[in-house]
């Protein structure tokens, strides 16, 4: 039964920051999964026998490919295949099935964040066993290996049932498959106080989650309305839809405005989340708050002790490098590590399994910690939910609360997408050029401290990721970020960070484009944003 297909490479199959992603007439080319998901098989060693997790975020193509994932796994020599039902599994939910059943790796389909539907995107990334993304070394060595693969492995086999749960035989393979839910919910209810939650709901605490027609719809349902008790309905667009109804499933306060309107008027609910598309992402919104995702995570930090998963304290404090400084602040006063590291999720998973760091966070909307090696929107919501029930306090007044205590990190990311990529490289270049000028130049009130680009050494695996954002930093804290976004599918897309901190607690309401405009103005002059790329404003402002 087992088939070797021969098959022409192809050349434009380079993981980038999270996976393979492109749109879905670009994977459905002739064999063009096929050869991503053999050149990952053949970068790896000693899986004959063993376990591989496989699930999608539901999106238009998945259960396509994982009909194939199945089949070419087969034909590899997996043992076994552990697969969601209906092919679902969010991101978080397939870390930890990895993670509990001890699997070799999974295979996880998603384009995360980005839209879905016939010609939108779609993605595939592999996951090593301690259920994190993989390395760099595996990405690389995938990537190698689809620029020669003349052939890849498969069964000839009817299609697979994978809307029952049970186990059945796939050749020699075992395929179970599982409720993509129950072993997710179960870990949640070890880490937080779920006690609690429910009696803060039923006191009357409005709580609504809009899953934007993606795959933590289940997930949210069964625990925020099973199994804490929010009414009915309070899990919005919770049906996971191929093309996700439609709607941009990024939690942001341009594609989740409906929502943050919604909390913000008086009559609507007090406290508001959303998540992405594979349910890795979350956005926080309070009544008259919108929490920015680098205080959310300085604020569950420093607030960890308030849940059961978390009462012995944490071991440290991991953010990416264009993060807010405000996590530095908590760990300095609670006397652990603080660790700063590149752009992308997996750069946490080293510092997670040396026990170095408990949480991590991206100003990207990720916020997660060790119970899995992903970023978990639900597990940040759950937490949020977790320290208003013990603090008796709302969103508000625990942000303010917060950064009178720390002194306010204004932060705000401004995103110019789909500019031509000769046009944003020439920047960057540009950048990267002037940058030994700039040290002891100032700009109006603003005097460069330092300038680089950015370099990680990683403490426990000693590995050197150099390139990964141009930083100028101002004396007194400020700063400004320069990078190339690694997730997108059209043209390129430059992220300009912004930051400013404000030890002040007389002036922290502020606008946050006010208090920031001018290191707004004096990014585009020292970047030639506007020169460079024509562009006169950002596409997003976050
Ligand atoms: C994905 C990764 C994150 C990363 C984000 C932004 O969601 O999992 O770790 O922060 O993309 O990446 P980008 O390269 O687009 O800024
Ligand atoms: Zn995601």
């Amino acid at each position: 039964m087992t088939k070797i297909v021969a098959t022409k490479p192809y050349a434009d199959q380079k993981p980038g920051t999270s996976g393979l992603r492109k749109k879905v007439p670009v994977f459905a080319q002739e064999n063009y999964a096929e050869n991503f998901i053999q050149a990952i098989f053949d970068s790896l060693e000693g899986f004959q026998g063993k376990t591989l997790v496989i699930g999608g975020d539901g999106r238009y193509y998945n259960r396509e490919v994982i009909q194939k994932a199945i089949r070419i796994a087969a034909a590899n020599g997996f043992g076994k295949v552990l697969v969601g039902q209906g092919g679902i599994l969010s991101t978080p939910a397939a870390s930890n099935v990895i993670r509990k059943y001890a699997a070799y790796g999974g295979t996880i389909l998603s384009a995360s964040h980005n839209p879905g539907g016939p010609d939108e995107d779609f993605g595939i990334k592999y996951n090593i066993g301690n259920g994190g993304p993989a390395p760099e070394k595996i990405t690389d060595a995938i990537f190698s290996r689809t620029k020669v693969i003349d052939s890849y492995r498969t069964l000839e086999t009817p299609d697979i049932d994978l809307d029952t749960v049970g186990t059945l035989k796939v050749g020699d393979l075992t395929v179970e498959v599982i409720d993509p839910v129950a072993d997710y919910a179960a870990l949640m209810e070890e880490l937080f106080d779920f006690g609690a939650i429910r009696a803060l709901i039923a006191s009357g605490f409005r709580v609504v989650i809009d899953s934007m027609s993606a795959v933590t719809g289940p997930y949210a349902v069964e625990i925020l309305e099973k199994r804490l008790g929010a009414p009915a309905g309070s899990v919005r667009n919770a049906e996971p839809l191929p093309d996700f109804g439609g709607h941009h499933p990024d939690p942001n306060l341009v594609h989740a405005k409906e929502l943050y309107d919604d909390v913000m008027s008086p009559e609507g609910p007090d406290f508001g989340a959303a998540s992405d598309g594979d349910g890795d992402r979350n956005m926080v919104v309070g009544k008259g708050m919108f929490v920015t995702p680098s205080d959310s995570l300085a604020i569950i930090a420093a607030n960890a002790k308030l849940a059961p998963g978390y009462s012995a304290g944490i071991a440290g404090i991991a953010r990416s490098m264009p993060t807010s400084a405000a996590a530095d602040r908590v760990a300095e006063k609670l006397g652990v590590g603080i660790f700063e590291t590149p752009t992308g999720w997996k750069f946490f998973g080293n510092l997670l399994d040396a026990g170095l760091a408990t949480v991590c966070g991206e100003e990207s909307f990720g916020t997660g910690s060790s119970h899995v090696r992903e970023k978990d929107g639900l597990w940040a919501v759950l937490f949020w939910l977790n320290i208003i029930a013990a603090r008796k306090e709302g969103v508000k007044e625990i942000v303010t609360g917060h950064w009178a205590e720390f002194g306010r990190n204004y932060y705000s990311r401004h995103d110019y997408e789909a500019i031509e990529t000769e046009k944003a490289d020439a920047l960057m270049a540009e950048l990267r050029g002037k940058l030994a000028t700039l040290p002891g130049r100032s700009f109006g009130a603003l005097k460069v401290e330092t300038a680089d680009d950015f370099s990680y050494h990683d403490p426990v695996d000693g590995s050197i990721s150099s390139k990964q954002g141009v930083r100028i930093l101002f004396e007194g804290g400020s700063r400004v970020v320069f990078r190339l976004s690694g997730t997108g599918t059209s043209g390129a897309t430059l992220r300009v960070y912004v930051e400013r901190y404000e030890p002040d607690a007389a002036r922290h309401g502020i606008d946050t484009q006010e208090a920031l405009a001018d290191l707004i103005a004096v990014a585009d002059e020292i970047a030639g944003i506007r020169a460079h790329t024509g562009r006169t404003e950002p596409t997003v402002i976050t």
